[in-house]
């Protein structure tokens, strides 16, 4: 029996997919998803989508591409249960009512009940609790049939300490692929990225998926040990090496052996260090301070920066052989600013844990002013700073909803070497806004030109020219 009952639905909807509108004909809606049939080239499994549909009202439900079929594809919604209950639950409850019909077994339905009084189902689905009463029946199905199918696709990658690495934007899927493919390699890896974009999870990912994961995994930060101190910390130190090295120790070279050593903050590595470095990535082997006896281990190295190495050789800070040594296989990590759906995905993500945690069961989301603060929010912290702002406001909050004011976002915390990158770039902004609005006016209008003139108060062929210029354009005409 299928759980989550179905109409049949087929007003042309809007689809946002990667910046794109798509204007397409839907079959069917049910409670979870909804099914097109039509073709969008290029369109993945896992790629995100924004459905402006019109039930009741007109409204905007963020999904994800679930399948590809040979007459179209399928969207699964990726809404709280609250947001499902009051949009698709809501109407989907009318027009059961107003066929007068169960959809589950046919008796006649007089009058709006909650339960048909033959088979028992749940009827009224614009209670959030019967949403999620029928989520989790859903679920169940799903996770049998994956099971089944050994075929799970979960656009996020697991440690082994059970950290989740999420996010299902395109950039994110590609670092997941490189992480997987690096990971069956034993070659350094470089990963570059802003502060908190994920380097150290990173390299711990791929650790974690390699033949070494049984192995250590040791981090080493450059930056936070003092110069003459980096030598015997990494390599180690014999009796007598210098005044107070009372006995031998052991470097971190040497406990990572048969595992990976996590180089962060390379950048940092002083220059007369930086040969030594490169002598042991070439062949493995070093001596210990104040030994001449060459030692052999089997490390793997990933190193990570977030500085510019190219500029840092420029400078003459850093060995161009040792860059070149390190870099061939690299990782470059979005900032989150760049991720587009991920902010949502990850906060949303990050609340579910940090209420868990809290044991706040009360807080169910975010308000739709909160998730499009968080969006257009630069977030120079990155994850690391979207991780304190939602600890907090789990801590704080004493709603059942999140809103703008309960989110501790900070515009000033973006600094002149952002603003030099291009944070503050007026010209940048003011296209992002006109983009959006182009977008905005396509989908009121329905992509009628003279109807988006005058929504936009311009012209007929500035519309057009908009239309081009933000390849609104390129939009699927599948109505007749
Ligand atoms: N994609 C992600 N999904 C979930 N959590 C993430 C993700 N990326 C990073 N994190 C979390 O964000 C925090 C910062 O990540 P991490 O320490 O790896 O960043 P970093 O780039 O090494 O930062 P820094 O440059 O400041 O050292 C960690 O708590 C990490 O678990
Ligand atoms: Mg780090």
């Amino acid at each position: 029996m299928r759980i989550a009952p179905r109409i049949s639905y087929t007003k042309p909807s809007m689809l946002e997919v990667n910046g794109e509108i798509y204007k397409c004909i839907p079959e069917d809606l049910s409670l979870f998803g909804i099914k097109f049939r039509d073709n969008i080239a290029n369109l993945e499994i896992g790629d995100d989508v924004i459905v402006h549909l019109e039930l009741n009202d007109e409204v905007s439900l963020n999904g994800m591409v679930s399948r590809l079929i040979e007459s179209g594809f399928v969207v699964m919604f990726n809404e709280d249960p609250e947001v499902i209950a009051n949009t698709v639950g809501k109407y989907l409850t009318d027009k059961i009512f107003e066929s007068k019909a169960c959809p589950y077994c046919g008796q006649f339905l007089k009058k709006k009940v909650e339960i048909c009084s033959k088979c028992g189902m749940y009827l009224d689905f614009s209670k959030k609790e019967v949403v999620k009463i029928t989520k989790d029946l859903k679920l169940g199905n799903f996770i049998s049939k994956l099971v089944h199918e050994k075929r799970v696709d979960y656009g996020a990658l697991c440690t082994e300490e059970n950290i989740e690495m999420v996010g299902s934007s395109p950039k994110m899927k590609q670092v997941f692929s490189l992480i997987r493919k690096y990971a069956q390699t034993d070659y350094p890896v470089l990963i570059l990225g802003e502060t908190g974009t994920g380097k150290e999870l990173t390299a711990r990912a791929i650790h974690e998926r390699s033949r070494r994961k049984n192995k250590p995994f040791v981090v080493v930060n450059c930056a936070a040990i003092p110069e003459d101190l980096l030598e015997a910390e990494l390599f180690g130190y014999e009796k007598g090496a210098f005044t107070g090295a009372h006995h031998r120790k052991i470097g971190r070279v040497e406990t990572a052996d048969g595992g990976t050593l996590f180089l962060d903050e390379i950048g940092d590595l002083p220059y007369n260090l930086q040969a030594k470095l490169l002598r042991f990535l070439q062949d493995g082997t070093f001596e210990r301070l104040g030994g001449n006896k060459t030692h052999k281990v089997d490390v793997r190295i990933i190193a990570a920066t977030n500085i510019n190495l190219k500029k840092a050789i420029e400078k003459e800070r850093f060995r161009k052989d040792l860059y070149y040594r390190l870099s061939s296989l690299s990782i470059e990590l979005p900032p989150l600013r760049e991720r587009g759906n991920d902010v949502i995905v990850l906060a949303k993500y990050f609340l579910t844990k940090f209420c868990k945690e809290q044991n706040k069961t009360n807080v169910i989301g975010f308000t739709k002013e909160a998730l499009e603060l968080m969006k257009s929010y630069t977030w120079p912290g990155n994850i690391r700073e979207l991780i304190n702002v939602i600890r907090k406001t789990c801590v704080l909050v004493e709603k059942d909803i999140i809103d703008v004011n309960d989110l501790d976002i900070r515009f000033e915390n973006i600094n002149l070497a952002e603003a030099e990158e291009g944070i503050l770039n007026l010209n940048k902004h003011i296209e992002n806004l006109e983009k959006e609005l182009v977008k905005k006016a396509f989908i009121l209008a329905g992509g009628n030109i003279t109807k988006m003139a005058s929504l936009l108060s311009v012209s007929r062929p500035k519309v057009y020219k908009l239309i081009e210029k933000y390849k609104i354009g390129r939009v699927k005409e599948n109505i007749n």
